[in-house]
């Protein structure tokens, strides 16, 4: 649910609001860059690892300071998009003061598209967040202000990212989902996905020849080095361009509401034909021009449940996986590999490599939500309780070891202050 809490809250509520708050405040950027004469102010993901502004983390920050501070909520999504460029598209990260952190940067392997600004993009949760943000006084003033840049941005994936008109978007490297270390690209990738380096290396081979063709998408495409219709990115797409069609109606923009609902039709028609595998009852991504079905069992499978219009057969079908205690129900879910996959890995403060079994809490707030929306109440309950009760136990970590609950990766890491949604949601309907 994403509202402002106007009843009385629970002392739980508050604490969590009080914590996400105090967070929020640590994790402030605010200043003046020359590079671009403009003023900034975002949450940044984590002042340790993460200093700038990553694109779907400001997104679910936005959402997060929804709770308690609409107005931030919107000047986060202001900064977010000061840089879109002029054909519609917006940068992964945007490295408003980037030059407080240059030793820092060095150990980032980034494509850039400026000195500023990052040459990739993340899951398109860019409507989401201005919902988040239109709440109360001003929302309209604010939709009013910010749909025209959303729309680029969504058109701009349209026409960049779908090259064959299946209404599927293709990420054309591994760190594009966000999901970067994630066992269903290793077969793809060719790595075992036990050694960092290995990663390094196959990443390299998808970035190197990139650099030879400019990164000009058509040509990008054209080496099908990386190429991958990925079902946790296009369930994100299928949703957004949901709400920006109901967000365009909001303003009166009839047409644009059409064509967005139109979309997003098309990438869930798409997602449930092309995507679902009936054998396993889960939904796997399609790499390459052959589109091969990339058939490992992770929390991406399980990610279309968030689409309201997903056909009953297939609800029924992610939920049996979800509620399988050999799967996916841990006592902290939901992990980010099914608990039985050979792949599957605890987590350990040595192992660097990501999403490859930890609980997150960004994948929690889509599932919980798919969840109530498909008439499982019972099940997402647990859910949000679980996700709140890991930051109330460990604090604001990036993932979480589904067994035990405790954290690991980055400290005070801003987006699974997604859990105040997720418990304002269970008080909610408590
Ligand atoms: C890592 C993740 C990416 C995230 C960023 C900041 O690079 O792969 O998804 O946006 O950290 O949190």
């Amino acid at each position: 649910m994403i509202c402002t809490v106007s009843m009385a809250m629970t002392p739980r509520l508050r604490a969590m609001t009080d914590a996400v708050r105090a967070l929020y405040d640590r994790n402030r950027q605010r200043g003046f860059a020359e590079w671009c004469r403009r003023e900034y102010d975002f949450v940044c993901p984590s002042m340790g690892t993460y200093p700038f502004q990553w694109f779907w983390d400001s997104c679910f920050h936005a959402v997060a300071l929804s709770h308690f501070d609409v107005e931030r909520s919107r000047i986060e999504m202001r900064s977010l998009l000061a840089n879109q460029q002029p054909d519609g598209f917006v940068a992964h990260v945007t490295f408003w003061q980037r030059e407080r952190f240059e030793e820092l940067l060095s150990t980032y392997a980034i494509a850039y598209r400026t000195p500023y600004l990052s040459d990739c993009i993340q899951p398109p949760v860019l409507a989401e967040a201005v919902a988040a943000g239109a709440q109360g006084p001003g929302g309209d003033e604010y939709l009013r202000k910010m749909l025209p840049k959303v729309r680029r941005y969504f058109d701009w994936l349209d026409l960049m990212r779908d090259p064959d008109r299946d209404g599927l978007m293709a990420t054309l490297q591994p760190d594009e989902s966000g999901l970067d270390h994630t066992p269903k690209y290793d077969g793809y990738l060719g790595v075992s996905g036990a050694v960092l380096a290995d990663y390094t290396a196959a990443w390299e081979r998808v970035a190197g020849p990139y650099a030879t063709v400019q990164r000009e998408h058509a040509r990008m495409f054209a080496l099908d080095r990386f190429v991958d219709e990925d079902v946790f990115v296009n369930s994100i797409y299928a949703e957004n361009q949901r709400v920006l069609g109901d967000l365009l109606e909001r303003i009166g923009d009839e047409v644009g509401a059409h064509e967005m609902r139109t979309r997003a039709a098309q990438t869930t028609a798409a997602i449930v034909r092309k995507c679902f595998d009936e054998e396993t009852g889960l939904f796997f991504d399609l790499a390459g021009e052959g589109e091969r079905m990339l058939k490992v069992n992770t929390v991406s499978c399980l990610v279309p449940i968030v689409l309201q219009d997903l056909p009953k057969p297939q609800v029924d079908a992610l939920i049996r996986h979800i509620e399988d205690p050999a799967e996916y129900a841990a006592p902290y879910p939901v992990p980010s590999v099914a608990m039985n996959e050979p792949s599957y890995l605890t987590p350990t403060a040595e192992n660097k490599l990501v999403w490859r079994g930890p609980t997150w809490i960004n994948a929690n707030w889509y599932i919980a939500r798919g969840l109530r929306r498909h008439g499982r109440p019972d099940l997402a309950t647990r859910i949000e309780d679980r996700s709140a009760s890991l930051v109330e136990g460990d604090g604001f970590r990036e993932y979480y070891d589904p067994q035990t609950g405790q954290g690991f990766g980055a400290r005070d890491f801003s987006w699974t202050a997604l859990a105040l949604d997720l418990l304002a949601t269970h008080e909610a309907h408590a």
